[in-house]
């Protein structure tokens, strides 16, 4: 991608609470897919080359920086908060002096694109402008600062909440996006010139437009056709529409790449997944955080995936939950499985419906086909574990270990009174408990001997 960012640092300003996001936990801090929204924006700013990156934090700043602790940002507190002027007031003392060119985010319009970004910076850079603002063209311009235009010239924003008494502010559809580069020398001489707005008693960032017209400065507007990416997230309604196109942008490139979606408005996969050519994704599917699916894989229904490994060719059936845990090539599992971390099938396993594994290992081509729970275990290749089988690894107070050989055959409705072994070989019958070991090649049974008696007549009704 192309670079400009020569001697540019940007400031990303994040000290506001966003009131009307209507939470306890501050805007910047709310999640698009995984990711506080944050993320999106200075991943885009640093593969568009910038990579000096304030961020202005004030409304519980610590927490704040905690999220983007290692995102490679540098921090500067805003307290209190006295408008967007005093955010960048507070920044200019970590701008480094050589900075020439001071670029300014709002960390609440966090999807801008890298070529919003770029052009941002090359008309800045042609015009040789104090200030270059990006604008975008609204049939409403709702809560928004407006473009007031004098013979096309730039003469000023104007907020919303000042303009209550002008409709013919508020009829001008060219808003105010918040993204901007100042001539860094320009913002130096004249932030500390701003004063409150009088309606809001805020110090507005904006107000420098009229300072530059007023000293025969340029001031150069980017009219953006990006409009809905500029958006800003205010409510949560606009947190659920800019989960919509994250969403959209990132299973079309899946798409791109030759994964198949039956559905792709429904699949939700976070920025960090990646999947095979010829994949099959059925609707309603959730893939998250570092998961990684092979070649030639289904997906279907109403499946979630979390950090998991799944290689070539492993079908995955209705309703299974996946966290942590790696599934070898030719894999099936589900309907309605759970692999819970530690879960590691090796190839060819088979895991049906209703069975809870986690913390084992499934040796090459073991069966687990129904209603079992498989914890702490380690399972011998070829091994059949029948229907009802459960590790008992919990003891009240201990977690232990259960060792199955291989080509067992484990009868159903069997009890694993951890810690136990099973030799190679060895065969359990169906409703054992089983306390002690199984020697290789022997067969198991522990249950109460079955005894057949008369049959009596009292209490059976008579036909
Ligand atoms: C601001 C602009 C408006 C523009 C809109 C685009 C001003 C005065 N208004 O309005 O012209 O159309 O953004 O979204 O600039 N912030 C701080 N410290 C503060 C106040 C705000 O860091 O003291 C941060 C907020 O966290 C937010 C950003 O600045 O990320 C914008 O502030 P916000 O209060 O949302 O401004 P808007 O009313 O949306
Ligand atoms: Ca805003």
């Amino acid at each position: 991608m192309e670079t400009l960012a020569n001697n540019l640092t940007a400031v990303i300003l994040a000290a506001g609470q966003g009131t009307r996001m209507k939470s306890k936990k501050p805007k910047v801090l709310h999640e698009i897919l995984g990711r506080p929204m944050l993320a999106y924006l200075i991943d885009t700013l640093k593969s568009a080359g910038v990579d000096d990156i304030v961020l202005v934090v004030g409304h519980q700043a610590e927490r704040v920086q905690e999220a983007y602790r290692d995102y490679g940002v540098r921090f500067v507190v805003q307290e209190p908060q006295l408008g967007t002027g005093h955010a960048v007031q507070v920044a200019m003392p970590a701008v480094p002096p050589a900075a020439g060119t001071v670029m300014v985010l709002c960390g609440d319009a966090p999807l801008i694109s890298g070529d919003s970004i770029l052009a941002l910076q090359r008309l800045h850079k042609s015009t040789g402008a104090a200030i270059t603002i990006q604008t975008i063209e609204l049939a409403d311009g709702a809560h928004y600062g407006r473009v007031v235009r004098e013979a096309g010239q730039v003469k000023a924003i104007v907020q919303c909440k000042d303009a209550k008494d002008c409709p013919e502010i508020l009829a001008i559809g060219e808003i105010n996006t918040g993204a901007y580069c100042f001539d860094a020398a320009f913002l130096k001489e004249n932030l500390s010139r701003l004063a409150p707005s009088p309606v809001t008693r805020e110090i507005y960032l904006t107000d420098l437009i009229q300072m530059a017209r007023e000293q025969g400065r340029a001031v150069a507007p980017l009219v953006d056709p990006d409009r809905d990416n500029l958006l800003g997230i205010n409510s949560r309604a606009e947190l659920a529409a800019a989960t919509q196109t994250i969403k959209r942008a990132i299973n079309a490139r899946h798409l791109d790449r030759g994964v198949t979606f039956i559905d792709p408005e429904s699949a939700y996969i976070e920025s960090g997944v990646t999947i095979g050519q010829d994949t099959t994704i059925y609707p309603n599917v959730y893939l998250q955080g570092q998961t990684v699916i092979g070649e030639d894989c289904v997906i279907e229904a109403s499946v979630k995936i979390v950090d998991s490994t799944l290689e070539n060719n492993v079908y995955v059936k209705m309703g299974s939950v996946i966290t942590q845990s790696r599934l070898a090539a030719g894999v099936d599992i589900g309907p309605c499985a759970h692999l819970r971390p530690g879960a590691d099938l090796r190839q060819r396993v088979h895991v049906g419906n209703f069975v809870e594994v986690k913390k084992s290992v499934l040796h090459e081509g073991v069966k687990a086909g129904h209603l079992t729970y498989l914890g702490d275990a380690e399972v011998g290749a070829g091994t059949n574990v029948g229907a009802g089988t459960i590790t008992c690894n919990y003891d009240g107070e201990q977690k232990h270990r259960t060792i199955i050989g291989e080509k067992v055959f484990i009868g159903s409705n069997t009890a694993l009174v951890a810690p136990v072994t099973v030799g190679a070989g060895a065969y359990v019958g169906a409703g054992s408990t089983i306390t002690k070991e199984v020697p290789p090649g022997k067969l198991g049974i522990s249950r109460a001997r079955q005894v057949n008696k008369e049959r009596r007549l009292i209490g059976t009704k008579k036909k």
